[in-house]
C-alpha cells in the first residue's frame, strides 16, 4: 500500500459504532454537511463552478473541512457527488442552480449503452484519490474521513432519467422491458464503483458509504433482483480486493434511502455491510427488532425536525438517541441537510446527541 504516514486519529466514536464496540458518546455526522446552509459554502461556490471543486483536490479538501471546523462532528465525508462515475463513463453532467444535476443526454434505451465508456478509475477519477490524501493529511486526525459513492440502481436512474424525477418511470420501466440489458448496465457500473472504492482506500478512506438514494422506487421484487445483488457484490468484492492489496479493511455503510422494511432486512440480516442507514421514515425500535443485535444502524432525523426551535431540536435529537441506544448507533438526519437549515439547529442537533 502507498505509504502516506497520516496523522494519528483523535476520535474514533464513528468507527469504534460501525465495528460495534463501546463509545464515550454516540458519534454524529450528517449527510451534506458540507452544503449550501454554511454561509463558507455559499460564499466558496460564488467563485468556483460545482465540479471544479470535485475535480480541484485543494477545494474539495477546503470545503470538506468547512463544517469540521465549525461543529463538534465525528466524522467527515470528502466533498465529491455520485455522478462523477456517469461523468467518467462519458456522459455530460451539468449541475443546474435551482434544478440540480442534469444529463442533457440520457440513455434512451439499451443500444445507448455504446455510447459509455469503461473509465481508467486511477487516471479519470484520480482526483477524488488526491482530494482524499490531501484531506486525510489536513484533518491532522481529529475525526476519520468517509469515503462515497453512488449505488448502481441510483446511478442507472440517473443515466436513464436524466436528472431527478417524481417517478423514475423512464428507468424503471427498463426494468420490465429491457431486464436483460439492465442487468448488463447494472453489471458494468458496479465493476467501475468497486474499482472506484479500492482507490478511495487506498488514498485514505477510513469507511464508505453507498448511496442507494432511489430505493424508494423499488417495491421488494425488484429490490432483490435490481439493487441487493449488486450492492452485496459491491462490499464483498471490495473487502476481497483489500484482502490481496493487503489493505486493512474498513467499515462500509450502506443507505437505501426510502426502501420497505422487508428490504431494509434483508440486506442487515445479510451482513454484508457493517452499517445500514436509515431514513427518517423507518421506526427506530422496529428497525432494530427486525435488523437484531448484529448490525449499527445509522440515521434518522426528519432533515425538516431542523425547522423547529434550537430546544425541540435538542430534545428530538436526544431521544432518537435514546430510542436506538448508545450501542451500535451512529447518529445523522434521514437525508442529506437541506440548503436553508439553521446554524444554530446543526448545533443543537450534535449537543443533542452526545448529550445521551
Ligand atoms: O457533505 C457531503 O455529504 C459530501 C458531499 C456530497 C454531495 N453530494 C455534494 C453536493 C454527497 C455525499 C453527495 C451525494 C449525492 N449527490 C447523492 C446521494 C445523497 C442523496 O441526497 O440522496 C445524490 C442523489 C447526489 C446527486 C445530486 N447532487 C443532487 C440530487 C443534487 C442537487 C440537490 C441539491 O441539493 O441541490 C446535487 C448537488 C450537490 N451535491 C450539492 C452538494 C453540496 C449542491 C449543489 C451546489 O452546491 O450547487
Amino acid at each position: 500500500m502507498a505509504q502516506h504516514n497520516f496523522p494519528p486519529l483523535k476520535n474514533d466514536r464513528f468507527l469504534r459504532a460501525a465495528r460495534g464496540e463501546d463509545v464515550d458518546k454516540i458519534p454524529v455526522w450528517i449527510m451534506r454537511q458540507a452544503g449550501r446552509y454554511l454561509p463558507e459554502f455559499r460564499e466558496f461556490r460564488t467563485k468556483h463552478d460545482f465540479f471544479t471543486i470535485c475535480q480541484t483536490p485543494e477545494y474539495a479538501c477546503e470545503v470538506t473541512l468547512q463544517p469540521i471546523r465549525r461543529f463538534e462532528l465525528d466524522a467527515s465525508i470528502i466533498f465529491s457527488d455520485i455522478l462523477v462515475i456517469p461523468q467518467a463513463m462519458g456522459l455530460t453532467v451539468e449541475m443546474r442552480p435551482g434544478v440540480g444535476p442534469v444529463l442533457p443526454e440520457p440513455l434512451a434505451n439499451p443500444s445507448d449503452m455504446s455510447r459509455l465508456k469503461r473509465p481508467d478509475v486511477e487516471k479519470d477519477l484520480g482526483y477524488v484519490g488526491k482530494a482524499i490524501t490531501l484531506t486525510r493529511h489536513s484533518l491532522e486526525g481529529k475525526v476519520p474521513l468517509i469515503g462515497f459513492t453512488g449505488a448502481p440502481w441510483t446511478l442507472m436512474g440517473y443515466m436513464i432519467q436524466g436528472g431527478g424525477s417524481s417517478t423514475m418511470a423512464q428507468a424503471r420501466s427498463w426494468l420490465y422491458r429491457y431486464p436483460e440489458k439492465s442487468i448488463e448496465l447494472l453489471q458494468l457500473i458496479t465493476d467501475i464503483v468497486i474499482e472506484y472504492l479500492v482507490m478511495q482506500v487506498k488514498a485514505g478512506a477510513q469507511a464508505l458509504q453507498i448511496f442507494e438514494s432511489h430505493a424508494d422506487y423499488l417495491n421488494d421484487e425488484l429490490f432483490k433482483k435490481y439493487c441487493f445483488p449488486f450492492v452485496k457484490q459491491i462490499s464483498e468484492r471490495v473487502r476481497a480486493k483489500l484482502d490481496e492489496l493487503k489493505i486493512a479493511k474498513v467499515p462500509m455503510i450502506v443507505f437505501p434511502r426510502g426502501a420497505t422494511l422487508n428490504s431494509l432486512e434483508l440486506l442487515a440480516k445479510d451482513h454484508s455491510y457493517e452499517v445500514i442507514g436509515v431514513d427518517w421514515n423507518v421506526d427506530p425500535v422496529e428497525a432494530r427488532q427486525r435488523f437484531g443485535p448484529d448490525v449499527t444502524v445509522q440515521g434518522n432525523m426528519d432533515p425538516c425536525a431542523m425547522y423547529a426551535n434550537e430546544n425541540e431540536v435538542f430534545k428530538r435529537a436526544k431521544e432518537i438517541g435514546e430510542k436506538f441506544g448508545k450501542t451500535r448507533y451512529i447518529a445523522n438526519l434521514g437525508h442529506g441537510i437541506l440548503p436553508d437549515t439553521p446554524i444554530v439547529s446543526v448545533e443543537a442537533f450534535i449537543k443533542g446527541v452526545h448529550s445521551v
